[in-house]
Protein backbone atom coordinates (compact mmCIF):
# COMPACT_ATOMS: atom_id res chain seq x y z
CA UNK A 1 0.00 0.00 0.00
CA UNK A 2 1.41 3.63 -0.75
CA UNK A 3 2.28 5.90 1.91
CA UNK A 4 0.30 8.85 2.74
CA UNK A 5 1.80 12.18 3.05
CA UNK A 6 1.54 12.32 6.73
CA UNK A 7 3.36 9.31 7.41
CA UNK A 8 6.66 10.46 4.74
CA UNK A 9 6.61 13.79 7.05
CA UNK A 10 6.42 11.84 9.91
CA UNK A 11 9.80 9.52 8.67
CA UNK A 12 11.11 12.94 7.47
CA UNK A 13 11.71 14.42 11.47
CA UNK A 14 12.89 11.46 12.87
CA UNK A 15 14.95 9.97 9.99
CA UNK A 16 16.89 13.14 8.54
CA UNK A 17 15.41 15.89 11.60
CA UNK A 18 13.11 17.99 9.70
CA UNK A 19 11.68 20.78 11.99
CA UNK A 20 7.77 19.50 12.43
CA UNK A 21 6.60 22.85 11.84
CA UNK A 22 8.01 22.84 8.73
CA UNK A 23 6.58 19.32 7.68
CA UNK A 24 3.08 20.93 9.47
CA UNK A 25 3.40 24.09 6.47
CA UNK A 26 4.31 21.40 3.96
CA UNK A 27 1.07 19.30 5.09
CA UNK A 28 -0.64 22.44 5.21
CA UNK A 29 -0.21 23.75 2.04
CA UNK A 30 -0.87 20.17 0.11
CA UNK A 31 -4.43 20.67 1.73
CA UNK A 32 -4.72 24.15 0.51
CA UNK A 33 -4.10 22.80 -2.60
CA UNK A 34 -6.81 20.85 -2.85
CA UNK A 35 -9.34 23.24 -2.26
CA UNK A 36 -7.40 24.91 -5.39
CA UNK A 37 -7.61 21.79 -7.44
CA UNK A 38 -11.29 21.12 -6.68
CA UNK A 39 -12.10 24.45 -7.79
CA UNK A 40 -9.78 24.34 -10.76
CA UNK A 41 -11.55 21.14 -11.84
CA UNK A 42 -15.14 22.66 -11.54
CA UNK A 43 -14.30 25.43 -14.04
CA UNK A 44 -17.40 26.85 -15.92
CA UNK A 45 -19.94 25.50 -13.42
CA UNK A 46 -18.03 27.22 -10.28
CA UNK A 47 -18.34 30.39 -12.47
CA UNK A 48 -13.80 30.66 -11.91
CA UNK A 49 -12.80 30.80 -15.80
CA UNK A 50 -12.25 33.75 -17.82
CA UNK A 51 -10.81 37.22 -16.69
CA UNK A 52 -10.34 38.98 -13.48
CA UNK A 53 -10.26 42.39 -15.37
CA UNK A 54 -7.02 43.35 -13.47
CA UNK A 55 -3.48 43.38 -13.93
CA UNK A 56 -0.20 42.27 -11.78
CA UNK A 57 2.62 43.70 -11.04
CA UNK A 58 4.17 42.05 -13.78
CA UNK A 59 1.47 44.24 -16.55
CA UNK A 60 0.11 40.66 -17.04
CA UNK A 61 -3.69 40.00 -17.29
CA UNK A 62 -5.10 38.43 -14.21
CA UNK A 63 -7.85 35.21 -14.51
CA UNK A 64 -10.17 34.88 -11.79
CA UNK A 65 -8.92 31.45 -10.79
CA UNK A 66 -5.27 33.20 -10.30
CA UNK A 67 -6.84 35.73 -8.21
CA UNK A 68 -9.51 33.03 -6.22
CA UNK A 69 -5.89 30.61 -5.59
CA UNK A 70 -4.09 33.71 -4.44
CA UNK A 71 -6.75 34.04 -1.70
CA UNK A 72 -6.67 31.09 -0.91
CA UNK A 73 -2.68 30.31 -0.35
CA UNK A 74 -2.18 33.89 1.05
CA UNK A 75 -4.98 33.06 3.60
CA UNK A 76 -3.66 29.45 4.60
CA UNK A 77 -0.47 30.36 5.31
CA UNK A 78 -1.32 33.02 7.22
CA UNK A 79 -3.38 30.82 10.00
CA UNK A 80 -0.61 28.72 9.69
CA UNK A 81 1.07 30.01 12.50
CA UNK A 82 3.91 28.50 10.46
CA UNK A 83 5.16 31.85 8.80
CA UNK A 84 6.44 35.19 9.15
CA UNK A 85 5.54 36.51 6.04
CA UNK A 86 4.27 35.56 2.58
CA UNK A 87 5.26 36.39 -1.40
CA UNK A 88 3.34 35.83 -4.07
CA UNK A 89 3.48 36.84 -8.30
CA UNK A 90 0.14 38.46 -7.78
CA UNK A 91 1.25 40.73 -5.28
CA UNK A 92 3.26 43.68 -5.41
CA UNK A 93 4.98 43.60 -2.36
CA UNK A 94 5.41 40.95 0.76
CA UNK A 95 2.49 40.26 2.98
CA UNK A 96 2.57 40.97 6.59
CA UNK A 97 0.68 38.09 8.78
CA UNK A 98 -2.61 40.11 10.34
CA UNK A 99 -2.59 40.26 14.28
CA UNK A 100 -4.84 37.41 14.68
CA UNK A 101 -2.48 35.16 13.81
CA UNK A 102 0.21 33.27 15.50
CA UNK A 103 3.86 33.92 13.41
CA UNK A 104 6.35 31.22 12.73
CA UNK A 105 10.19 30.85 11.14
CA UNK A 106 9.34 30.19 7.36
CA UNK A 107 8.53 32.72 4.87
CA UNK A 108 6.74 31.34 1.96
CA UNK A 109 6.87 32.52 -1.93
CA UNK A 110 4.30 30.97 -4.33
CA UNK A 111 3.25 31.13 -8.03
CA UNK A 112 -0.77 30.39 -6.81
CA UNK A 113 -1.66 29.58 -10.50
CA UNK A 114 1.65 28.72 -13.07
CA UNK A 115 0.32 28.50 -16.97
CA UNK A 116 -2.28 30.85 -16.45
CA UNK A 117 -2.96 30.71 -20.37
CA UNK A 118 -4.06 27.04 -20.10
CA UNK A 119 -6.92 28.00 -17.40
CA UNK A 120 -9.94 28.48 -19.57
CA UNK A 121 -8.38 25.60 -22.15
CA UNK A 122 -8.54 22.46 -19.40
CA UNK A 123 -4.70 21.94 -19.90
CA UNK A 124 -2.58 21.63 -16.80
CA UNK A 125 -1.36 24.07 -14.71
CA UNK A 126 -0.49 24.37 -11.10
CA UNK A 127 0.83 25.83 -7.93
CA UNK A 128 4.12 26.44 -7.00
CA UNK A 129 5.91 27.28 -3.49
CA UNK A 130 9.04 28.17 -1.86
CA UNK A 131 10.06 27.85 1.70
CA UNK A 132 12.78 30.06 3.55
CA UNK A 133 13.97 30.56 6.51
CA UNK A 134 12.72 33.93 8.49
CA UNK A 135 14.99 33.47 11.56
CA UNK A 136 13.18 34.47 15.11
CA UNK A 137 9.53 34.30 14.32
CA UNK A 138 8.07 38.01 13.69
CA UNK A 139 5.44 40.26 11.90
CA UNK A 140 7.12 43.18 10.17
CA UNK A 141 8.61 41.67 7.17
CA UNK A 142 10.20 43.39 4.13
CA UNK A 143 10.57 42.07 0.87
CA UNK A 144 14.12 42.22 1.52
CA UNK A 145 14.02 39.18 3.56
CA UNK A 146 12.75 37.15 1.33
CA UNK A 147 15.52 38.03 -1.21
CA UNK A 148 17.76 34.81 -0.74
CA UNK A 149 19.38 32.91 -2.90
CA UNK A 150 17.66 29.72 -4.05
CA UNK A 151 20.43 27.42 -1.95
CA UNK A 152 19.42 28.75 1.41
CA UNK A 153 15.42 26.88 0.45
CA UNK A 154 14.12 24.51 2.79
CA UNK A 155 11.73 23.11 0.97
CA UNK A 156 10.19 23.44 -2.86
CA UNK A 157 7.68 22.01 -4.47
CA UNK A 158 4.51 22.18 -6.64
CA UNK A 159 1.02 21.02 -6.91
CA UNK A 160 0.11 19.97 -10.96
CA UNK A 161 -3.86 20.28 -11.62
CA UNK A 162 -3.66 17.91 -14.37
CA UNK A 163 -5.41 14.56 -15.37
CA UNK A 164 -4.21 13.74 -12.09
CA UNK A 165 -3.38 15.91 -8.88
CA UNK A 166 -0.14 15.30 -7.76
CA UNK A 167 2.12 17.21 -5.07
CA UNK A 168 5.59 16.78 -6.31
CA UNK A 169 8.20 18.31 -3.68
CA UNK A 170 11.76 18.71 -1.74
CA UNK A 171 13.04 19.19 1.83
CA UNK A 172 16.81 18.30 0.18
CA UNK A 173 16.08 14.25 0.30
CA UNK A 174 15.14 13.48 -3.33
CA UNK A 175 11.86 15.16 -5.32
CA UNK A 176 9.05 12.54 -4.00
CA UNK A 177 5.76 12.58 -5.64
CA UNK A 178 2.59 11.85 -4.08
CA UNK A 179 -0.88 11.58 -6.12
CA UNK A 180 -4.12 12.88 -4.66
CA UNK A 181 -6.35 9.94 -4.04
CA UNK A 182 -9.91 11.44 -4.62
CA UNK A 183 -12.01 8.35 -3.06
CA UNK A 184 -9.83 9.33 0.19
CA UNK A 185 -9.17 13.01 -0.57
CA UNK A 186 -5.43 12.10 1.13
CA UNK A 187 -2.14 12.12 -0.92
CA UNK A 188 -0.58 8.65 -1.09
CA UNK A 189 2.96 8.45 -2.14
CA UNK A 190 3.51 7.65 -6.01
CA UNK A 191 7.03 8.03 -6.38
CA UNK A 192 9.74 7.93 -3.39
CA UNK A 193 12.85 10.03 -5.85
CA UNK A 194 12.28 11.57 -9.33
CA UNK A 195 15.51 10.53 -11.37
CA UNK A 196 16.49 12.40 -14.88
CA UNK A 197 18.44 10.91 -17.49
CA UNK A 198 21.27 13.11 -18.26
CA UNK A 199 21.23 12.57 -22.09
CA UNK A 200 17.70 13.22 -23.72
CA UNK A 201 15.77 13.21 -26.85
CA UNK A 202 12.95 16.36 -26.52
CA UNK A 203 13.60 19.67 -26.33
CA UNK A 204 11.02 21.99 -24.80
CA UNK A 205 10.94 25.77 -26.00
CA UNK A 206 8.79 28.79 -27.10
CA UNK A 207 10.04 28.78 -30.99
CA UNK A 208 7.91 31.91 -31.98
CA UNK A 209 10.67 33.83 -30.41
CA UNK A 210 13.07 32.29 -32.30
CA UNK A 211 14.16 36.00 -34.14
CA UNK A 212 14.73 37.54 -30.73
CA UNK A 213 17.00 35.01 -29.22
CA UNK A 214 20.71 35.10 -28.33
CA UNK A 215 23.47 33.59 -30.73
CA UNK A 216 24.32 30.58 -28.00
CA UNK A 217 20.37 29.98 -27.84
CA UNK A 218 19.97 30.13 -31.76
CA UNK A 219 23.31 27.70 -31.97
CA UNK A 220 21.68 25.40 -30.02
CA UNK A 221 18.23 25.17 -31.08
CA UNK A 222 19.52 24.69 -35.01
CA UNK A 223 21.85 22.18 -33.86
CA UNK A 224 19.00 19.91 -32.23
CA UNK A 225 16.48 20.75 -35.12
CA UNK A 226 19.33 19.36 -38.17
CA UNK A 227 18.32 16.17 -35.94
CA UNK A 228 20.06 12.70 -37.30
CA UNK A 229 22.54 14.25 -40.20
CA UNK A 230 23.48 17.58 -38.05
CA UNK A 231 26.09 17.93 -35.49
CA UNK A 232 24.15 16.09 -32.90
CA UNK A 233 23.76 13.32 -34.71
CA UNK A 234 20.05 12.07 -33.46
CA UNK A 235 16.73 13.55 -33.59
CA UNK A 236 15.16 15.46 -30.84
CA UNK A 237 11.35 15.70 -30.49
CA UNK A 238 9.48 18.60 -28.85
CA UNK A 239 7.00 19.74 -26.51
CA UNK A 240 5.27 22.95 -25.41
CA UNK A 241 2.58 23.12 -23.17
CA UNK A 242 2.90 26.74 -21.78
CA UNK A 243 2.71 25.75 -18.10
CA UNK A 244 6.44 25.68 -16.58
CA UNK A 245 4.69 22.64 -13.80
CA UNK A 246 3.60 20.44 -16.68
CA UNK A 247 7.22 20.84 -18.32
CA UNK A 248 9.08 20.30 -15.22
CA UNK A 249 6.54 17.43 -14.32
CA UNK A 250 7.17 15.49 -18.09
CA UNK A 251 10.75 16.38 -17.30
CA UNK A 252 11.33 14.84 -14.11
CA UNK A 253 9.21 11.47 -15.31
CA UNK A 254 10.73 11.49 -18.80
CA UNK A 255 13.49 13.69 -18.97
CA UNK A 256 14.39 16.21 -21.56
CA UNK A 257 15.51 19.86 -21.70
CA UNK A 258 12.84 22.69 -20.78
CA UNK A 259 14.60 26.23 -21.65
CA UNK A 260 13.07 30.01 -21.50
CA UNK A 261 15.76 32.05 -22.47
CA UNK A 262 16.32 35.85 -22.25
CA UNK A 263 15.80 37.56 -25.87
CA UNK A 264 15.86 40.82 -27.03
CA UNK A 265 12.48 42.24 -27.03
CA UNK A 266 13.38 44.40 -23.72
CA UNK A 267 16.76 44.70 -22.43
CA UNK A 268 15.10 45.06 -18.96
CA UNK A 269 13.41 41.99 -18.89
CA UNK A 270 16.24 39.00 -18.61
CA UNK A 271 13.86 36.43 -19.26
CA UNK A 272 10.28 35.84 -18.86
CA UNK A 273 10.24 33.88 -15.77
CA UNK A 274 10.60 34.80 -12.11
CA UNK A 275 13.21 33.73 -10.10
CA UNK A 276 11.53 33.64 -6.31
CA UNK A 277 8.69 31.60 -7.13
CA UNK A 278 9.16 30.38 -10.17
CA UNK A 279 12.42 29.25 -11.25
CA UNK A 280 14.29 28.77 -7.96
CA UNK A 281 11.81 26.00 -6.32
CA UNK A 282 11.74 24.14 -10.01
CA UNK A 283 15.44 24.39 -10.37
CA UNK A 284 15.89 22.33 -6.79
CA UNK A 285 13.33 19.66 -7.71
CA UNK A 286 15.27 19.16 -10.56
CA UNK A 287 19.05 19.01 -9.03
CA UNK A 288 17.50 16.95 -6.59
CA UNK A 289 16.68 14.30 -9.59
CA UNK A 290 20.12 14.54 -10.85
CA UNK A 291 19.55 17.64 -13.42
CA UNK A 292 21.29 20.70 -13.93
CA UNK A 293 19.11 24.19 -14.23
CA UNK A 294 21.05 27.74 -15.01
CA UNK A 295 20.30 30.82 -16.60
CA UNK A 296 23.12 30.18 -19.52
CA UNK A 297 26.16 31.67 -16.97
CA UNK A 298 25.64 30.68 -13.76
CA UNK A 299 23.63 27.83 -11.37
CA UNK A 300 20.61 29.57 -10.87
CA UNK A 301 20.28 28.18 -7.37
CA UNK A 302 23.28 30.43 -6.53
CA UNK A 303 22.34 34.03 -7.70
CA UNK A 304 21.89 36.90 -5.31
CA UNK A 305 18.40 38.16 -5.66
CA UNK A 306 17.92 41.97 -6.10
CA UNK A 307 14.38 42.04 -6.62
CA UNK A 308 10.75 39.82 -5.29
CA UNK A 309 9.58 39.44 -8.65
CA UNK A 310 12.73 39.70 -10.90
CA UNK A 311 12.80 37.22 -14.28
CA UNK A 312 15.69 34.76 -15.10
CA UNK A 313 16.49 33.08 -18.34
CA UNK A 314 15.95 29.46 -17.51
CA UNK A 315 18.01 26.29 -18.88
CA UNK A 316 16.81 22.67 -17.11
CA UNK A 317 16.31 19.21 -17.05
CA UNK A 318 18.74 16.77 -18.38
CA UNK A 319 22.66 17.24 -17.03
CA UNK A 320 24.47 16.76 -20.77
CA UNK A 321 21.91 19.16 -22.63
CA UNK A 322 22.26 22.03 -20.07
CA UNK A 323 25.63 21.79 -19.90
CA UNK A 324 25.99 22.14 -23.71
CA UNK A 325 23.89 25.02 -23.59
CA UNK A 326 25.71 26.74 -20.78
CA UNK A 327 29.31 26.15 -22.49
CA UNK A 328 27.55 28.07 -25.79
CA UNK A 329 26.99 31.45 -23.78
CA UNK A 330 30.68 30.85 -22.08
O1 LIG B 1 4.49 31.71 -15.58
C1 LIG B 1 4.91 31.99 -16.82
C2 LIG B 1 4.50 30.95 -17.83
O2 LIG B 1 3.10 30.79 -17.90
C3 LIG B 1 5.15 29.58 -17.62
O3 LIG B 1 4.38 28.73 -16.83
C4 LIG B 1 5.29 29.05 -19.03
O4 LIG B 1 6.41 28.19 -19.13
C5 LIG B 1 5.46 30.30 -19.84
O5 LIG B 1 4.97 31.38 -19.09
C6 LIG B 1 4.73 30.24 -21.14
O6 LIG B 1 5.18 31.26 -21.93
P1 LIG B 1 4.65 31.57 -23.41
O7 LIG B 1 3.45 32.44 -23.21
O8 LIG B 1 5.77 32.28 -24.06
O9 LIG B 1 4.29 30.28 -24.07
MN1 LIG C 1 3.95 31.09 -13.54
Amino acid sequence: MSKTLGLYLREMETKHGIDPQLTGLIAHLADTCKEISFKVSRGALAGVLGSAGSENVQGETQKKLDVIANDIMCQACAESGYVSGIASEEMDHALQVPEQYAVGPYLVLFDPLDGSSNIDINVSIGTIFSILPAGTPHRDVTDEEFLQPGVNQLAAGYVVYGPQTQLVFTMGHGTVVFTLDLSSGTYLQTSEGMSIPAAAKEFAINCSNMRHWEAPVTRYINELLAGKTGPRGKDFNMRWVAAMVAEVHRILNRGGIFMYPRDNRDPSKPGKLRLMYEANPMSWLIEEAGGVATNGYERIREIQPTGLHQRVAVFLGAKEEVELVTSYHQ
